[in-house]
This record gives C-alpha cells, structure tokens and sequence, in this order.
C-alpha cells in the first residue's frame, strides 16, 4: 500500500475540514485499486457518539468491488490508521471505527478542537471569512419592487434572502454587484401618466403616494372597462412618454422618485443598502441592438408581426423580445441586462432572487441568454422562493382581507417586541427599550424567513417568531446578551490566559465542536444558496451552549478552568454574533 502523501495529513491538523478527510479517503480508495472515483459523502454524524466526521465511503467501495461493506471499512481503516501512527504526535485522529453496515467514523484529537478557539478569540469579527471567492464577481439581482405599486412581502423575501446571500458571499471573498432590478418601464404607465392627467386626488396623493396611485390604477381599470377609448388614451401617453415627450418623461420621473422615497424608508428600516438601482429604464436604449442582433444572430425570428426567440427545441414556450405594435417586454430588458452584467461587470455568476412564479420566464431567459452566447451554462441561477402565508395557512392579509402594507408589517414586529421587553425589563431606559425592540423586531422577521427553507412557503406566526424560549431571532439575540453580561461580571474583558486544554468534558468539547465547523457551514450555505443551514447551525450553537452552561459552572470554576471557560463562552458569542450577522440580525449587549 502507497503512503497517503503526508500534507494531506498535516492540512487536516490546521484546518479539520471534512474536505481533508474527503481527499484522504479518495488516496486510500485509489489504493485499494478504484480507479474511477464513486462521489461518497463525508458528513456529520448525527450523535456525538459517532465522531466529528463520519463517511459512507466503505459502502460505496463495497458495491464497486462486489465485496461486504465492512470487510472493505476495516481495509480502508486499517490503512488510514497506518498512516496516522506513522504521523506519530502529528495526527489529528483520536479514533477511527467501522460501524455497521459500514459506516466510518472519525473522532479528532481534542487538541484539534480546543486549538481553534483562541484562533476564534484572536480573529473576532473576521472569524467566518475566507479568500474563496477571490477574483470572482457574482451579481445578485434582488429586492426588485415596481414603480407606483406597493412593495409587498414577495419583495420584502427577496430583499431579506437577497441581503443574507450577498453578506455571505462578501465574507467569502467575492466581489459582489448587488442591483435592484426596479420595475419602471412598462405600458402600464401610460395608464397611470393619463389617470394621473385626469382623476388624481392631490391631496390623498400627498397623505400616501403609493396608496394614491395604487387606487388610481385600479380606478382607471374600472372606468376602461365603461369607455374602451381610455385604453387608446393610454397608449398615446405610453407611446409620448417612450418616445421622450417632456411632460411625461418629468412625470415618470416623478413617480420614481416618489415610489424610491416609499421604498428606501422600508429599507432604511430592515438596514438593507444595495449597491444599484439599475431599473428596466436603464436598459431602454440596448433594447433595438440586442432585437437585431438576435435577428441577425438567426436565434429571433418574426412571427406574426412580433419578434420572438423560439425555443420549442428545449421544451420551452418561445421567448417574446418585441410585440407586434412594436413595444419591448420584461424579458427584453432582462435579456439586456445579462448582456450588459456579463459585457461590462464581467459576471462570473448571476443571481437571480425572485419568487417561484417567475420560474417559467428565467428558464426562458437563460436559455435565450445561452443562444445569444451571452452566459455559458449555470453561471446564471434563479435562486427561488415560496409565498408568505398567515399563520392561518391561507394567504397573507389583514382581518378585512386588505393586503398588507409592509411598513404596517415591520411596525407591527417592533410594537409586539417593544411589549415584550416593557414586559421582561421595565427599569430599562427608553432609548434602550426602542433599541432592543426594533433589533428584535426586525430580528424576528428576518430569522422567520432564513431559518426556513426558501423554497417553501413561510407562515407568519407572531407568537412562534418572537417566542422567546423557541427556534427564533430574540432567543438566540438573549443567549448573546446572555454570554455579554456573564462577560462583565466577570471582568474576563481585562484580559486572562487561555489554556484550552482544560475545555475537555463532553459539554465543552460539543460546543468547541460546533464552534470549529462555522467556515464550512457558511460554505455551504454559499454553494446552496441556502441562508436556513447558516440559521440552523447558530440554532444548534445556542443550545449546546445552553447545555454547557446549565450544567458546567463558569464563574464558580477555580482560576484558570474559569477562563478556558470564559474562553469558550466568548467564542460562542462571537460566532453567535458573526452568524447572525450574516443573516442581517442585530446581537445587543444586553437585552
Ligand atoms: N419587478 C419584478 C416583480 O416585481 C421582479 C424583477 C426580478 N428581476 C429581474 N431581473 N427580472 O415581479
């Protein structure tokens, strides 16, 4: 049998990530004479009594060589701890066992573990980030509210997601563009510019613009359906307004500047900045270029006096680019905008954060972008969710079955939080009462939608998400604040030494445990685009340090088992608050 090359074994004692055990287990699986490497999984077990790591490997190998699982673990094993041995005090593996029907397991040194806990101290904020994504550039396209129209839930997931993926891949190293695809071009002004001409109400617009132009829109719908002629009207305002005529123009752009005032009021609350605000406006004068181009190209063709790209050859409807009375379309403008994402911010990957709705129209868009030889395959994604529902199932609105305007919403979270806390701490200052109120508040429904799965539907559940003893943001917000006034009480911040080594029962070393795996929790979440693996694991960190400190004394502990446990506290409250963070969630020092 060859030797397993020594760095791999040496990388493992730096880093303990699983992709090491990943790499040493495929030298030993070549050993045993496979050539074509099987894709076996290398993951966490499920119970502390199985390890840190635990792999199916052996299962797998046993198929390919038509022997028993186990016969071929005890080989695989066997040979791995050859290597170990020969490593003598440099090995990082404790133990290694098969376990039926032909599991294997890896438990680490201790050592390993308690190691990477002053790393965690001396890194604080930066504890999480890495160079992976170095040199890369990802556009994230999120948050995308329309003109003149209500943000509404749908937007708000999107800019929640959006945000956690974008901080995500910004700790990782990326250069990352995030845009606000707005919604501000489109036929439907032409309705607006000719209501808003003819039936507006001045003052109801200056009390609620959106509300204002919202009833508009719907009014002048109803008065078009008694007098076909309004909806010739509004073409000719379309049409003057597209063409550049000065009065519509300055109309629109009045109701953009109005909408972005609504809109970046809500973002000011959630603490939401994206980078740009590129709408489908900006892209207006690429649109005739990438129609000819595709013409010229023989990917669009005309049909019935409209220009459309046919893609009946990958199962999909074909993708329209211009009407016949001449007008562009959303998928148009989307169609130049990948151009322009690739061409002018050389995009490595293009994420799209929108609602599962729009499914059918990005597959369409890929697939057109793909012919068009603008984006090679999977380098632009549609990252998907699913719909907000009320805690009753149905769909989500207020008692008289209005729908719900988002800043209501967001109030309504921070009103809830502000009792709370009035209820839990009275003697606390006021300031300070708004202050924990608004970062629980905001808190809550942000976790509520990034600890779920984004491709399902959300319920909102007042009493679950501000539950303070539940699966929520204040419960881990209060095991932070819980760690910081610890911390003060024992004025640990003057400064002690840290012996790790004394962090040895089991309570300690699960919660070095879960502490040592936050980078590669963050890459994953990162591959899968998954903010709820991130919002699971600080879960599962809040608990075993609950566990801990329920059961293993800290300031009672003699002199120096105090500060390695002082050590170790601080370090969840680090990757507590790093994680958090990550998920656009506030940590308070007290609460
Ligand atoms: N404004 C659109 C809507 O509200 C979403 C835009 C999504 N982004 C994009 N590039 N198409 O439905």
């Amino acid at each position: 049998m060859r030797m397993v090359a020594k760095e791999v074994l040496f990388k493992i004692l730096g880093y303990m990530h699983k992709k090491q055990i990943h790499d040493l287990i495929e030298k030993v699986l070549k050993d045993l004479g496979i050539s074509q490497m099987p894709s076996f999984s290398v993951s966490y077990p499920p119970e502390a009594k199985f390890g840190d790591y635990t792999t199916n490997a052996a299962l797998i190998a046993a198929k390919i060589l038509k022997k028993a699982p186990m016969e071929i673990g005890e080989k695989i094993v066997s040979s791995i701890k050859y290597q170990v041995s020969s490593m003598g005090k440099k090995g990082i593996i404790r133990k290694i066992e098969v376990a039926p029907p032909g599991f294997i397991n890896f438990t680490l040194k201790p050592e390993v573990i308690q190691k990477n806990l002053a790393n965690i101290l001396k890194q604080k904020d930066k504890y999480g980030s890495s160079k992976a994504g170095k040199g890369k550039v990802v556009v994230i396209d999120y948050s995308q509210p329309n003109i003149a129209k209500r943000m509404h839930v749908g937007h708000l997931r999107s800019t929640i997601i959006g945000q956690a993926i974008y901080d995500i891949y910004k700790l990782e190293g990326y250069k990352i563009k995030g845009v606000n695809h707005i919604g501000d071009w489109g036929t439907h002004f032409g309705k607006l510019i000719y209501a808003y001409k003819n039936f507006i109400d001045k003052k109801a617009l200056k009390e609620n613009f959106i509300q204002e132009m919202n009833r508009l829109y719907v009014d002048f719908n109803a008065r078009a359906k008694e007098d076909e002629k309004l909806n010739d009207y509004a073409r000719e305002e379309t049409k003057k307004f597209q063409e550049g005529g000065k009065e519509n123009v300055k109309i629109w752009k009045y109701f953009v500047r109005e909408s972005m005032k609504e809109f970046d009021r809500i973002y000011k609350i959630i603490g939401v900045k994206i980078d740009y605000t590129l709408g489908e406006s900006f892209y207006q004068p690429m649109l005739k270029g990438v129609i000819s181009e595709a013409l010229e190209k023989g990917i669009a063709i005309h049909s019935q006096g409209a220009v459309i790209i046919p893609l009946d050859k990958y199962n999909l409807p074909p993708f329209m680019i211009r009407k016949t009375d001449g007008a562009t379309l959303y998928g148009t403008t989307d169609l130049a905008a990948v151009k322009y994402r690739v061409n002018k911010w050389k995009a490595d990957k293009i994420i799209y954060v929108v609602a599962n709705e729009q499914a059918g129209h990005f597959q369409q868009l890929f697939k057109a972008g793909e012919l068009m030889g603008y984006i090679k395959g999977g380098i632009a994604e549609h990252v998907k969710f699913g719909m907000v529902l009320g805690a009753d199932g149905k769909k989500f609105s207020t008692r008289e079955g209005k729908v719900i305007l988002l800043e209501d919403l967001l109030g309504e979270a921070i009103g809830r939080a502000r009792k709370i806390v009035e209820e839990k701490n009275p003697k606390l200052s006021n300031r300070e009462k708004e202050k924990i109120a608004k970062a629980v508040g905001i808190g809550a429904i942000k976790y509520n939608d990034l600890s779920q799965n984004r491709l399902t539907d959300i319920t909102f559940n007042w009493d679950r998400m501000l539950d303070f003893r539940g699966n929520s943001a204040p419960y881990l917000q209060y095991a932070y604040a819980r760690i910081k006034s610890i911390l003060r009480k024992s004025k640990a911040s003057k400064g002690f030494k840290l012996d790790s080594k004394l962090l040895k029962n089991e309570k300690e070393l699960a919660v070095l445990r879960q502490l040592a795996i936050f980078d590669e929790i963050i890459e994953r979440a990162g591959q899968e685009r998954m903010p709820n693996i991130i919002a699971d694991y600080i879960y599962k960190l809040a608990n075993s340090f609950n566990a801990f400190y329920e059961n293993v004394p800290v300031l009672g502990a003699e002199k120096d088992v105090r500060f390695a446990r002082l050590g170790l506290i601080s370090g969840v409250a680090i990757v507590i608050k790093n994680g958090l963070k990550l998920l656009g969630i506030e940590t308070l020092e007290r609460m």
